[in-house]
């Protein structure tokens, strides 16, 4: 049974914002500082993100999952180091009963249901820029053979036993559910039929001879793992919930079905009356994508982080790790959990009509725009609500005003009619704060925007390693005021080019603000990649000098050439983020497979 604590995390909504910005001491971000860690640590990084079911077309919440693997990935490859290798894989989960179901439903052969609907997933992600290496579909036939491999190679370890499972089984969940975790609901006509007590789905008994593997042997196992490494689930919550979970007592798990029952899927090899448990199956796509079971998969195991929805949680942080121990294997690397999307408070089902299409929201809001909403307003550890005047407001607030305006501001031409990234005047702007001087223009607030756009992007990076990426944006977008202000604090509409006095301070305050510009440009390529592009294009940074590791920030404040000093800027190609009319917003209604 799941204790109240861990109900609470699995199924609360209405989400809360942490906060923020810590408060760093002045220092110099140097590439070195990040990319040295990461020297140090495995040159290969594998990001996943579940594999999609096909009975229903793509909604919200799928596209969340995969653009938290998108940006993880995104953001690992700009880090560096430059010989670091990124794989990203995504992918359909085609095979099992409720696919079986789906398409008898539409009256389509799985295979064709299969494909259409693999499809849309594979149109929605290029469409929403994902930048997947690997998209894996469970029907293909090199993932047969992996399944079947790995298979062999549990049953050679005599983890397999044949046995009579008798109990409740969930289709839509495709999992088995002991007694206590399944409750009756009333039905329209006042009649009641037994559901899961975690998702609300219908269940139904059933009783037949499948292959059974021994997972209570792995209660032990699992405990250390998860002991010894307690970055292995992130958020901590998680973690704690499947400690939680190992302190009760773990049955073994009937990893098949009679194929009379279940013939959509992959036959256990030698015995064809029998259909390998779908989330055996689906859990084996990570091994298929690297090569597995060629030993080439071992470059890339286990160097790999899982992306997952809390509701998974107990099939990646208990089976797949036990099933990967039993075949003499190790366990993923981490494990990152996020919770759910709720639309107007309410979970999102085709039943209540509430469902939100992710194409409809990426054309009416911009792939860059939708992007930036989800990843800035999702937090892992609560389910958020959608509703569309709340993508409006942070969208215009965040990207179109504070961001769009601060570039405006600093490279229209009535202000910087050289269009140049123009000179910094150690004078004006000592490095030593609190020096006094005629020339000395500086304030302690300018030094503290300097120390805040120093420290970002450790800070963001340490964001991403705890999969926060909202704490990272809303650590941008805080510098991002800081920066506004900074620009309206000296008012450089009010200095004159001609005058010999304020040129320099003039220029000065331009160059600061341009140089808080590309460190947040260079730091949002992994959410908003267009959008960076633009900003980083408008101001003359070419492809090369958009890495994290050579991020230096205001290189003329501590001493050091600026190589965009008297640089061209680049060409005006229009508004950064056009503002998005509040009067045209409407909750997106339900969409059809
Ligand atoms: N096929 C399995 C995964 C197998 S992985 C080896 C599956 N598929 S799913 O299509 O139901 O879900 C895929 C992902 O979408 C999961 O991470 C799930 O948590 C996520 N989401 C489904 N609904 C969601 C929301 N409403 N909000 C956010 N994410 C949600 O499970």
């Amino acid at each position: 049974m799941l204790g109240k604590s861990v109900l609470r995390l699995l199924g609360r909504t209405g989400a809360s914002r942490l906060s923020l910005l810590e408060d760093f001491a002045p220092r110099y971000y140097s590439s070195g500082s990040l990319s040295a860690r990461d020297d140090a640590r495995d040159a290969r990084a594998y990001f996943t993100t579940p594999i999609f079911y096909v009975n229903a077309a793509p909604h919200i919440g799928h596209l969340y999952s995969a653009l938290l693997a998108d940006a993880l990935s995104r953001h690992r490859r700009l880090r560096g180091p430059s010989t670091a290798a990124t794989r990203f894989s995504t992918g359909t989960d085609e095979h099992g009963l409720k696919i079986q179901q789906a398409a008898a439903t539409a009256g389509l052969a799985p295979t064709e249901l299969c494909d259409r609907v693999s499809k849309h997933f594979q149109q929605l992600f290029q469409e929403a820029g994902i930048s997947c290496t690997d998209f894996i579909r469970t029907t293909e036939a090199r993932h047969r053979v992996a399944v079947q491999h790995f298979w062999g190679v549990l049953k050679s370890r005599g983890l397999l036993y044949k046995g009579v499972y008798e109990g409740w089984y969930c289709a839509s969940d495709e999992c088995f559910l002991p007694e206590a975790k399944v409750t009756r609901q009333l039905g329209p006509l006042g009649d009641s039929f037994p559901v899961s007590l975690e998702s609300g789905h219908p269940v139904s008994w059933t009783k037949e001879e499948n292959y059974i593997f021994r997972l209570s042997q792995f209660r032990e196992p699992l405990q250390r793992w998860l002991r010894g490494n307690p970055q292995a689930i992130t958020p901590e919550p998680f973690h704690h919930v499947v400690l939680q979970w190992l302190d009760e007592e773990l049955p073994d798990l009937s990893v098949s079905r009679r194929s009379s029952h279940l013939h959509w899927g992959i036959p256990v090899p030698g015995d064809d009356s029998q259909t390998i448990y779908v989330w055996l199956d689906a859990l084996v796509n990570y091994l298929t994508v690297i090569g597995y079971p060629n030993a080439e998969f071992k470059s890339w195991w286990p160097a790999t982080s899982h992306i997952i929805g809390k509701d998974i949680l107990k099939f990646h942080a208990i089976y797949w790790p036990a099933f990967l121990l039993g075949a003499g294997m190790s366990p993923p690397q981490r494990i990152y959990v996020h919770s759910h999307w709720t639309v107007c408070g309410q979970k999102m089902s085709k039943s209540l009509g509430n469902v939100v299409d992710p194409r409809t929201c990426l054309n009416r809001y911009t792939v860059d725009g939708f992007r930036y909403f989800l990843l800035r307003q999702g937090v892992p550890n609560w389910d958020c609500d959608y509703y569309d005047e709340k993508v409006v407001k942070l969208l215009n607030s965040e990207l179109a005003d504070a961001l769009g305006g601060l570039l405006n501001r600093c490279t229209a031409k009535r202000i910087n009619p050289s269009e140049t990234y123009p000179a910094f005047c150690t004078t004006c702007f000592p490095s030593e704060p609190g020096l006094v001087g005629p020339s000395v223009r500086a304030q302690a607030e300018d030094y503290a925007l300097v120390s805040s756009v120093a420290t970002l992007p450790k800070q963001v990076a340490d964001h991403y390693d705890n999969f926060q990426i909202y704490k990272a944006l809303e650590a941008v977008s805080s510098c991002v005021r800081q920066t506004n202000g900074f620009v309206q604090r000296h008012a450089p509409w009010k200095l004159k080019w001609e005058s010999p006095v304020d040129a320099p301070w003039l220029g000065t305050v331009l160059h600061v603000a341009l140089e808080c510009l590309r460190v947040f440009g260079t730091l949002l390529q992994p959410v908003t990649p267009s959008l960076a592009d633009k900003l980083l294009s408008r101001l003359g940074v070419s492809a090369s000098e958009r890495n994290l590791g050579e991020l230096y920030f205001l290189p003329r404040f501590y001493g050091h050439p600026c190589p965009f000093e008297g640089r061209r800027l680049g060409p005006e190609t229009g508004l950064l983020f056009p503002r998005l009319d509040p009067s045209r917003t409407w909750l997106v209604k339900a969409h059809r497979t």
